[in-house]
């Protein structure tokens, strides 16, 4: 297991296209609600899903098309950039996207389109954009198929980032990136819902803390159908904010939530090596600081979070 001292992820991995190159995607992606119409609507949408958040009411959150649309355009591109580091910075994630045959992935909580820009911009570097006149079977064979699972119906979101995603970054490869958006809650998804025997990686991206606040017997149960069907070698990336906002309650305590995930995972305390899955890399409190003098319309966040990365054994 990987365990290593850095603190901030670089602002920019050479692997994938640059945070300014994502950036300007969700321009041309939100460009009417950033650019055309009144800023005071998105603004006020904004702090609508802000209070949601701060409440952890997540799924009023979410259960407007504008709510949707102003998570994408405030928060969805400080995700993607930080995503993209730290994706690149993993080598086992970073080597599921730029495959060079299939591979499959599964955004869990991913229908905000964050987790799929950041796959994206570390997969196109790794396009071949002359391979339609290349003889070579194995670089025309290779596409990535992405799944985003949501409760919430980011359907149309994903749909505007997806055309942007052909139109300015893939054009004639547009088939090699194949998007899918699945309107499900997860906790009531079987197996075959999910794909989950064939997938190479599963994230969990401020997802975890969610579901386990809603429903924690059946996130557990969630959690036991991962290691049941996930098949050997897929690996399972969870990341949540550093700190006490990722503590949940069972009976009376207050735990980490990466404490619960690690006995459910791994095995319990002292017995670490009994779960179903290993531990590959992980780390408490790792920060990503966006430069200042990005250029996007508004604030772009910086992040401190925890991750973990298992691989199913
Ligand atoms: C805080 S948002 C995080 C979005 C994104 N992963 C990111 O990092 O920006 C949590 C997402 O998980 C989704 N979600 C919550 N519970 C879920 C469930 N049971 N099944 C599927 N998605 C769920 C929400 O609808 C929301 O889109």
């Amino acid at each position: 297991m990987v365990k290593n001292d850095l603190k901030t992820l670089p602002f920019h991995n050479e692997l994938s296209l640059s945070p300014q190159d994502i950036l300007d995607l969700f321009k041309v992606t939100f460009d009417q609600q950033l650019y055309r119409d009144d800023r005071q609507i998105l603004s006020d949408d904004i702090q609508l899903v802000k209070s949601e958040l701060f409440n952890r009411n997540y799924s009023a959150a979410f259960d407007t098309a504008e709510k949707r649309t102003a998570y994408c355009c405030r928060w969805s591109p400080s995700r993607a950039i930080a995503y993209s580091s730290l994706f690149c910075h993993l080598d086992a994630v970073r080597a599921v996207i730029q495959k060079s045959d299939e591979s499959e992935i599964l955004c869990i909580g991913g229908g905000a389109g964050g987790e799929l820009i950041s796959i994206s911009s570390i997969f196109v570097p790794s396009v071949d954009f002359n391979s339609k006149y290349s003889t070579s079977a194995q670089v025309e064979n290779k596409t990535l198929k992405v799944t985003l699972v949501d409760l919430a119906d980011w359907s149309a979101e994903v749909e505007k980032l997806k055309e942007s995603i052909s139109k300015t970054w893939l054009f004639d490869h547009a088939n090699d990136l194949q998007i899918q958006f699945l309107k499900k809650d997860v906790l009531q998804a079987t197996s075959s819902d999910l794909n989950l025997p064939t997938l190479n990686l599963i994230t969990l991206l401020f997802t975890t803390n969610e579901l386990f606040t809603a429903a924690k017997a059946e996130s557990i149960r969630f959690f036991q159908l991962l290691s049941n069907q996930c098949k050997s070698g897929c690996h399972l990336l969870i990341v949540e904010s550093a700190g006490s906002f990722s503590h949940i309650t069972v009976g009376t305590k207050k735990f980490p939530i990466q404490f619960l995930v690690d006995t459910l995972l791994l095995g319990k305390r002292g017995q670490e090596d009994t779960g179903a899955w290993e531990l590959v890399q992980e780390h408490d409190s790792l920060w990503y600081r966006a430069k200042d003098d990005v250029d996007y319309p508004l604030k772009v966040e910086n992040m401190r979070f925890f991750y973990r990365l298992y691989r199913k054994k």
